[in-house]
């Protein structure tokens, strides 16, 4: 197969790469290399050569042509996006070009080469848009997320995705475009920038600084393992039903407070040290528009197309701070521009 993935030198699109890649599809990644994006997360397969990379930017018109006509993919994997609520909250502008109007570029260029192939090229294309969970809104303590719960976003980065959703959704139903779409809940693994809980957790935890939870931690996510989510990411693509939409979700409801408190006894465990890693919890003031509580139902993606999560989180999270305990080869330099200071205060808010 030869597969274009935008945002693939992200964390999610990192993972997704390498292991297309070293499944023996030919692989393009675009990515703009934002503050998010990092070639050393491709490192695994630099030497390999069914990889290629291009740095552009999906807004960028003729950029993304190019690449299309060049390239000439039969599936389009579309993940590139700025991914972090808070971020969104301080400053929603970078959201709005790259979810929304990126989103918009890489639909009119796909739509244009898709155009302009034969019948059954045509008959083969598929565009798999990925997003989140997030365009659903709030639970409550009880229910979950279906293919079917209204779209309700709260944060900026949410309702530029929901937007990109229907977007995408919109280029199916009116030119006909092979698309589906993904909403995933929250991932985590290695590779994932340390502004997001578990990494900026783990590092903080084993640099002695405080550990911030946002109000009382008593918010849930649903937690996947990266990897599980790439698995359904390639069924999805490969034989999902066009126009469809398919949760993804993890079956692992974890509250805040417990997945940070989870994570300070593990490093404990690992390196024991007379005051336990929970005495640097901090509660601080809560996130502007805090989504309470998140849960994905993905009963049609297991039902219909037989995938399900394979990883427990006992065993993600122990991986995960595994990995990032040797992979300052990795994180180090990202510190350098990120030092884990709290992002999204209304009080700092811009355009
Ligand atoms: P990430 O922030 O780690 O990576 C995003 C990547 O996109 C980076 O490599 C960045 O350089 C690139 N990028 C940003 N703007 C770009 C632009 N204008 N042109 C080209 N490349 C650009 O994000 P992630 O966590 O890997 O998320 C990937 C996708 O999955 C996003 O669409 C996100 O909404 C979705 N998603 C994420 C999660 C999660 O828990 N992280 C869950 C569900 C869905
Ligand atoms: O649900 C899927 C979404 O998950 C993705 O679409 C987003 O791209 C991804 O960033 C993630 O969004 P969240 O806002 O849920 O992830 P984050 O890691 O920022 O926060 C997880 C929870 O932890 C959330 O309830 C806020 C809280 N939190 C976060 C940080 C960074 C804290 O309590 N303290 C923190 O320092």
């Amino acid at each position: 197969m030869k597969i274009l993935v935008t945002g693939g030198a992200g964390f999610i699109g990192s993972a997704l790469v390498r292991q297309l890649v070293l499944q023996g599809n030919e692989v393009m990644t675009v990515d703009k290399l934002t503050y998010a994006g990092t070639l050393t997360s491709l490192a695994a397969i630099s030497d390999r050569g069914n990889h290629q990379f291009v740095k552009a930017d999906i807004c960028d018109r003729p950029a993304i042509a190019h690449v299309f006509e060049s390239f000439r993919p039969d599936t389009v994997m579309h993940l590139a996006a700025e991914s972090h609520v808070d971020r969104s909250i301080t400053s929603a502008r970078d959201f709005l070009d790259t979810n929304v109007l990126g989103t918009f570029n890489m639909l009119e260029c796909a739509r244009g080469y898709w155009e302009s192939l034969s019948a059954p090229a045509g008959a083969r294309f598929r565009f798999l848009h990925v997003s989140t969970d997030e365009v659903y809104g709030s639970l409550g303590a009880e229910g979950a997320f279906t293919e079917q719960t209204s779209y309700d976003p709260s944060s900026p980065y949410s309702a530029t995705k929901a937007a990109s959703d229907h977007l995408a959704k919109a280029w199916h139903r009116t030119y006909g475009l092979p698309v589906i779409v993904s909403n995933c809940s929250n991932n985590y693994g290695p590779f994932q920038f340390p502004e997001k809980l578990i990494p900026l957790t783990i590092l903080s935890a084993i640099d002695g600084k405080p550990l911030p939870v946002y109000g009382k931690g008593e918010n849930v996510r649903d937690w996947l393992f990266v990897e599980d989510h790439v698995g359904a990411l390639a069924i999805i693509a490969a034989r999902g039903r066009v126009g469809e939409t398919y949760n993804v979700g993890g079956r692992n409801e974890r509250r805040n407070i417990d997945v940070v408190k989870e994570i300070c006894l593990r490093l404990d465990h690992l390196f024991p040290q007379e005051k336990s890693r929970e005495t640097l919890i901090t509660f601080v003031n809560d996130r502007p528009g805090h989504d309470f509580r998140y849960s994905v139902d993905s009963t049609k993606l297991e039902e219909e197309l037989g995938w399900r999560a394979a990883t427990s989180f006992e065993s993600g999270i122990d991986r995960t701070i595994r990995w990032y305990l040797e992979s300052e080869w990795w994180w180090g330099p990202l510190r350098q521009t990120y030092d884990g200071r709290r992002l999204g205060q209304l009080e700092h808010a811009g355009p």
